[in-house]
């Protein structure tokens, strides 16, 4: 019962933090547009412990401007509860993160936070956390391959998919389109990262009848995961990739592009910058999809450059996790009734049955993501307290 009031005392006061968007409690550099104050191998420590429990955090890197977020939020809450944290940042580097676990089983954390880099390269430092009998929280992206994992805390994966594809045959009415045809091509995200393959079938589950029907061609003819993965999810990547495809297939000054689907924010930048550069006709018709809401792909958003975002608000993954977390902590085995008994302020699903890391289906929690464009960036993200505006008028993390 005390902890449930708590769990809720916390969740208001977090939204409610957001919500006069005082973000106070926000201390971590917010990602691109700062310079990095700290080395990504730095390990940040405190020392507020409270019955001496400590929770180690390993994020996979500072250079992809979300992580930014969640390393701060997840500190800030456990730190607001009394556990001492240690977190950690591995520079996209899988041997450094496989380090940097290390490093933490070391100091006896008590709980295990892990957003991984390689969701298949694990299953050896865990199984060290797990001869340790240390909990591990499966952070956004699934570890796979391992039994050491308790529990997965992520967005619906699929949806965030599903929302770009439905928004793409919205804006273009494909259900209604006739004989008009319009071109596409797809940009995912990192193959080591499970999420990845759960954003692009997403998208593809929706606008595939349309693609066998030929309302929406693929010039490229790049349909598969495999052909459209961006490793590391890197910007500059995903721009060297869609410059090729400029070249080869649109690059008559006459052949249009009517979409780009981007999986998310990182990788949209970089196939923005490629339409903008290399390409004949205007960025701005072109639909371009992305998620996350970082901060300079909502400045495009402003200027009509990317078309919308998918954004998930890691404050409240950040939340979810506290008390999945804190309930680990105490040696309880949580299920569906924590979301009812911690009172939040938004919509989670309990689900045992989409995320099987190869081991065992791996029972998650999955909070759900909403669409973010130009007409409703006010209201979804600066009233709601995650951005202000600036001077000009371009949203800004508050955290
Ligand atoms: C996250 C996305 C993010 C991507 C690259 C994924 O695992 O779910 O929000 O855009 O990694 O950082």
């Amino acid at each position: 019962m005390k902890k449930k009031l708590l769990s809720f005392l916390l969740a208001t006061t977090m939204v409610a933090t957001l919500a006069t968007g005082c973000g106070e409690a926000a201390t971590a550099d917010t990602g691109a547009d700062e310079p990095a104050a700290t080395t990504e191998e730095t390990t940040e420590e405190t020392t507020t412990a409270s019955g001496d429990q400590t929770v180690g955090i390993a994020m996979p890197t500072q250079s992809l401007e979300r992580w930014n977020r969640d390393g701060s939020y997840l500190k800030e809450q456990f730190e607001s509860k009394g556990y001492a944290v240690e977190l950690t940042y591995s520079d996209n580097k899988i041997d450094q993160q496989v380090k940097d676990i290390e490093g933490l089983i070391a100091d006896d954390v008590d709980l295990l936070v892990i957003a991984a880099i390689d969701g298949e390269s694990l299953s050896q430092v865990l199984a060290d956390a797990k001869d340790a009998n240390i909990p591990v929280i499966s952070y956004d992206r699934l570890i796979m391959n391992t039994d050491a994992v308790s529990y997965y805390v992520s967005f619906d994966n699929y949806t965030v998919g599903k929302l770009q594809g439905e928004f793409v045959e919205k804006q273009l009415d494909l259900a209604n389109a006739g004989d008009k045809t319009y071109n596409i091509e797809f940009t995912a995200g990192d193959p080591a990262d499970n999420n990845a393959g759960f954003f692009f079938n997403g998208a593809y589950d929706v606008l595939k009848k349309y693609i066998d029907a030929g309302t929406l061609v693929v010039k490229s003819g790049q349909t598969d995961f495999d052909k459209v993965a961006t490793k590391n999810w890197a910007t500059d990547e995903a721009l060297k990739i869609m410059q090729n495809i400029l070249a080869s297939y649109y690059g008559d000054g006459k052949t249009k592009l009517d979409v780009a689907l981007c999986s998310n924010d990182s990788t949209a930048l970089g196939v923005t910058q490629a339409i903008e550069s290399d390409y004949w006709g205007d960025v701005k018709d072109v639909i371009i999809t992305g998620q996350d809401g970082d901060v300079a792909n909502l400045a495009n958003l402003v200027d009509g450059k990317q078309t919308m975002t998918v954004y998930k608000a890691v404050a409240n993954e950040a939340v979810a996790t506290l008390d999945l977390g804190i309930a680990l902590l105490n040696g309880e085995t949580p299920d569906e009734g924590l979301i009812s008994a911690a009172g939040w302020n938004f919509d989670c699903a309990y689900d045992t049955e989409s995320y099987d890391n190869n081991v065992a289906k791996i029972p998650s929690y999955l909070l759900v993501p909403t669409v973010v464009t130009k007409d409703n960036l006010e209201k979804e993200l600066v009233d709601t307290g995650y951005y202000t505006l600036d001077a000009n008028g371009y949203p800004q993390a508050t955290n």
